[in-house]
């Protein structure tokens, strides 16, 4: 048996199979699902990371709001305080400091001529000094080139209703030169519009906390308003910038990213919403260029100061936890099916191969012991193995039983073919009985006619010295006949136990000389046609067996069909068609139907106790063991028999 063919092969292989598909089949759909929910987890996972900054700007937009209201609805109730109490304006913005909003300065600005009817132009404007205090300055308009009125933060501002703010965009301030953002409230007086209130936040100042909120590995903000001009941007934006507005950056390297999310920076570009909710939306950029790699991309818009953050961050830097434990579960499963797959084997194995391997071994031992497989085989399963061995023990039962009857069989046919040859002996001892008594009746008649001469030879003087030596000899000569005769016959039933040579014209003569009266009583000739001197090896006795059946059944058939003219011919033949023994009569020929079946044992066309059946059965016996076969055919109006010698 070839290693591959072996049971636990094939069951390992099978096992290993089941596992690799199982395995590929987990694999397959892990990755499906990483694609899938394990992405939009990452998008969740960046909106948290994002939470703080989100907070934070609301809460400074709120702040910054509610101040510059207070700062506009106080200024309107007590507009006298306002101008005239130096400390006034600076107590209500040194309030901001208790939260986080990076004022840099404030302003009231009015319309012509509402506060001063001698002035055109009237404004309070307060500086944050280093020891964070306001302080109000002078000097502000005449350093200004431009009016304030024409500036962008006063236009909006003319248009808002009371309590509504207005967030300019970025500008560099003309006196300062600082970057900022103004944020505006209008005052009323009644309803007319007589000016407003303003803060001016440093955008320096407002990012670096920004970007105090965000660990900025693997990741990049940009922080616009509502023009695309940047409030802010992290380093790492840098080499792509060299403008102030973001859909001027290079775009040939920054392609990707603009295009996705230009469509969402535009829809909400000069749109007035009042819904305060902020507007969040995330992609995925393939080929993030600030990155390097798949990114997930966040655009957050808030409505109030139309001010836009993007957000990108790495996805793989997101997925970190996620890849972890999916890597864990791969592996954990990959131990998981192996094991099973050992324990699966190991099993089966148990249940499957080791009672075969048992089975294979008892079949091994019960062969060496005797060659057969008489031997019950035990086997402790109950499923189809243990059937099997059921079924494999019930035929070697059936078996055994077999051979024994075969046993049985053989030697009743021994004894019956003992018993046959012991009929076949008997019958022949009969029948030369019967030729001796033929032989013995002639000389026994002279004999007893002898002494009736005798007697009246002597009683009329005839017998003298030369009667007497002459009636001697012929006495002798009767004697000797019958002498003959009984030594035939008693050589002829004496069983010669060893193989000897002798020669078929012997063995022919001496059954010749035995049955020589019956034959004449019987008035057959005997014609010895050829006489080759054919020599055999074999026993002389069992020979003259076969020829006397044969002779003898010529006998019978010329007897039964009362034929005329009996005549036998016999020939013993050495030529090139091979050594052969001819006995042929002329009584009619066997039988048609019997033909075929007379060689064998008990079958007989003569009425009970004439026949036996067995002398030709017997007779081909005799001439398999001299290496002969013995056959028939009808020919020349009789029976054929040819004993023919193998070469
Ligand atoms: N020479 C023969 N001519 C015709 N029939 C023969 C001859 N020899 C044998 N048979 C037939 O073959 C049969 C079988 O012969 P055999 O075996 O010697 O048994 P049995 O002589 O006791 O019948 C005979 O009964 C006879 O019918
Ligand atoms: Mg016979």
């Amino acid at each position: 048996m070839k290693w591959y063919n072996s049971i636990k092969i094939k069951l390992l292989g099978f096992f290993l199979f089941i596992s690799i598909i199982f395995l590929i089949t987990l694999i397959i759909t892990f990755f499906y699902m990483r694609e899938n929910q394990f992405k939009e987890n990452a998008m969740k996972e960046t909106s948290l990371a994002t939470s703080k900054i989100l907070n934070y700007l609301q809460t400074e937009q709120a702040n910054a709001e509610l101040l510059v209201s207070i700062l506009s609805s106080m200024t309107s109730q007590s507009l006298e305080h306002a101008i005239n109490d130096e400390n006034f304006i600076p107590s209500l913005l040194s309030t901001h400091l208790r939260t986080d909003l990076n004022l840099q300065s404030a302003g009231i600005w009015f319309e012509p001529y509402s506060v001063e009817k001698s002035k055109k132009d009237f404004l309070l404007f307060y500086n944050k000094n280093t020891d964070n205090t306001f302080k109000k300055v002078n000097q502000y308009i005449k350093k200004s080139t431009m009016n304030y009125r024409d500036m962008t933060f006063y236009t909006a501002g003319e248009n808002l209703k009371k309590g509504e703010v207005f967030w300019t965009n970025v500008y560099i301030d003309p006196v300062t030169k600082i970057r900022m953002i103004t944020v505006d409230s209008p005052i009323y007086r009644g309803n007319t519009f007589i000016g407003l209130a303003s803060l001016d936040i440093a955008i320096k100042e407002h990012t670096k906390k920004l970007w105090s909120n965000l660990s900025l590995k693997e990741m990049y903000l940009i922080f616009i308003d509502r023009e695309g001009t940047f409030i802010g941007k992290s380093s790492s934006i840098n080499r792509f910038t060299t403008d102030n507005n973001i859909y001027h950056m290079k775009s040939s390297e920054m392609g990707a990213l603009i295009k996705t999310i230009e469509p969402s920076l535009k829809k909400h570009k000069h749109k007035t919403d009042h819904d305060n909710n902020i507007k969040k939306e995330i992609y995925t950029i393939d080929n993030d260029p600030v990155l390097g790699g798949t990114s997930i991309v966040a655009t957050y818009y808030f409505p109030h100061t139309q001010w836009n953050i993007i957000i990108g961050i790495l996805e793989d830097k997101v997925m970190i936890q996620q890849n972890e434990t999916f890597k864990n579960v791969i592996l954990i499963v990959i131990f998981l099916t192996l094991l099973a797959t050992l324990l699966g084997y190991l099993i089966l194995q148990h249940i499957f191969v080791k009672p075969i391997e048992s089975i294979n071994e008892q079949l091994k031992d019960n062969i060496n012991q005797d060659g057969l497989h008489h031997k019950l085989l035990t086997c402790n399963d109950n499923g189809e193995i243990g059937s099997l061995v059921e079924n494999l023990n019930t035929r070697t039962q059936a078996l055994k039983a077999a051979k024994t009857s075969e046993a049985k069989e053989i030697e009743k046919r021994i004894q019956n073919e003992k018993l046959l040859v012991q009929q076949s002996k008997m019958a022949a001892m009969g029948e030369m009985m019967d030729a001796v008594a033929h032989q013995w009746k002639q000389p026994l008649n002279a004999l007893s006619m002898y002494s009736e001469i005798i007697k009246n030879d002597f009683d009329d003087g005839n017998v003298d010295k030369a009667y007497i030596t002459q009636f001697s000899i012929d006495i002798q000569t009767q004697i000797d006949h019958m002498v003959n005769t009984l030594d035939e016959f008693r050589t002829f039933f004496r069983p010669n136990k060893e193989n000897q040579e002798f020669t078929l014209p012997d063995v022919l003569h001496s059954v010749l000389l035995l049955t020589k009266d019956d034959l004449l009583k019987n008035r057959i000739t005997v014609n010895i046609e050829q006489e080759d001197a054919l020599t055999i090896n074999g026993s002389e006795n069992e020979f003259k067996h076969l020829i006397l059946n044969i002779i003898n059944n010529a006998k019978d058939a010329f007897n039964e069909k009362s034929i005329e003219k009996r005549e036998l011919k016999i020939r013993i033949i050495q030529d090139n068609e091979g050594n052969r023994l001819e006995i042929e009569d002329n009584a009619g020929g066997i039988p048609k139907e019997i033909i075929k079946d007379i060689f064998k044992a008990n079958v007989t066309s003569k009425e009970e106790g004439k026949g036996t059946g067995i002398g030709l059965y017997m007779s081909t016996q005799i001439a398999t063991k001299h290496h002969a076969t013995l056959s028939v055919k009808n020919q020349n109006n009789g029976a054929c028999f040819i004993v023919k010698f193998n070469a």
